[in-house]
């Protein structure tokens, strides 16, 4: 039996774009410019040019000014924070994302710490981690807020329901965790030195598996009608010779079986990344242009 309703991810996604690009000539009139998010990347690493390229298009497409930078992986740690330093103070960039990873000559943490955390779309700057943490206003990573909204768009109201977190990345898990933590759920985070892993996910109503381990949570950890949101994107060698196919953190097909909900993969958080990236973009615009 398959009883889970699939959350459409693309299509909530392909909503929230719409809602942006929707507001965006509202703020070109009062500000007299687009909102504009810069976008760099040091080095030829194929999934980031993927990524890059992706945010660009969006970025256009929801009639946003898009700042395109692209560095040599050779670019020295002074010439990324430089250029950082001209972005901060270029009034017409309201987000700056820095695609990582970075050149492993390059100190992720020092770059991330030189974005001013008001235009850190992202939500990487540790500042922007405080502000969460203590429930201020701030920007959050997209992933966890894409699937904070997927969550409350399914199930409304999230105040007492138990939710086990599984991973506790700063991209990810954490953010995550704070994020359910605000909404009044009852937040366990599990990682790999969880002991009874599959015990602590049986008592959760909402399950967000961000560990990047492919099926790892099998159906017979889910509770019945459970939400079950999965983070992971693996590759995994597909069924015929040389071909690959995607999968999740979750066993699809297990856990479709027992939960209330569940984001298939492709096509649940994925495609949130980025709508949330220009929902991001536009707050900081309007908290700018004040
Ligand atoms: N690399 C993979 N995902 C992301 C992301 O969301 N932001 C940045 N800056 N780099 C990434």
């Amino acid at each position: 039996m398959n009883g889970a309703e699939i959350i459409d991810g693309k299509a909530y996604a392909a909503g929230l774009r719409a809602r942006v690009a929707a507001a965006v000539p509202a703020f070109r009139v009062a500000a007299g410019r687009a909102p504009g998010l810069a976008v760099v990347l040091v080095g030829e690493d194929p999934a980031s040019q993927v990524y890059v390229r992706s945010k660009h298009k969006a970025t256009v497409e929801a009639g946003m000014e898009s700042f395109e930078h692209r560095l040599p992986a050779t670019a020295s740690e002074m010439e990324l924070l430089d250029l950082v330093e001209r972005l901060n103070a270029d009034d017409r960039v309201d987000g700056i994302l820095v695609q990582l990873p970075l050149p492993s000559h390059i100190d992720e943490k020092r770059v991330i710490a030189t974005i001013d955390p008001d235009k850190d779309v992202d939500g990487f700057h540790v500042v922007n981690a405080g502000r969460l943490a203590v429930g201020e206003a701030g920007y959050v990573p997209c992933t966890p807020l894409g699937c904070l909204m997927l969550l409350k768009d399914r199930l409304g109201d999230l105040s007492g329901l138990a939710a086990v977190v599984i991973g506790r990345s700063n991209i990810v898990g954490k953010p995550m965790a704070a994020l359910l933590l605000a909404e009044n759920c009852t937040v366990t985070v599990a990682h790999s030195r969880t002991r009874d892993l599959a015990d602590v996910v049986r008592r959760a109503d909402i399950v967000v598996a961000a560990v990047g381990r492919p099926e790892m949570v099998k159906g017979d950890w889910i509770r019945h009608g459970a939400t079950v949101i999965d983070v992971g994107i693996n590759r995994v060698p597909g069924a015929e010779p040389g071909k690959t196919r995607l999968v999740g953190d979750v066993a699809f097909a297990e856990a479709a079986a027992v939960a209330g909900a569940i984001t298939p993969v492709p096509g649940g958080v994925g495609p949130m990344t980025i709508a949330v990236l220009l929902r991001n973009t536009l707050v900081a615009a309007h908290r700018r242009a004040g």
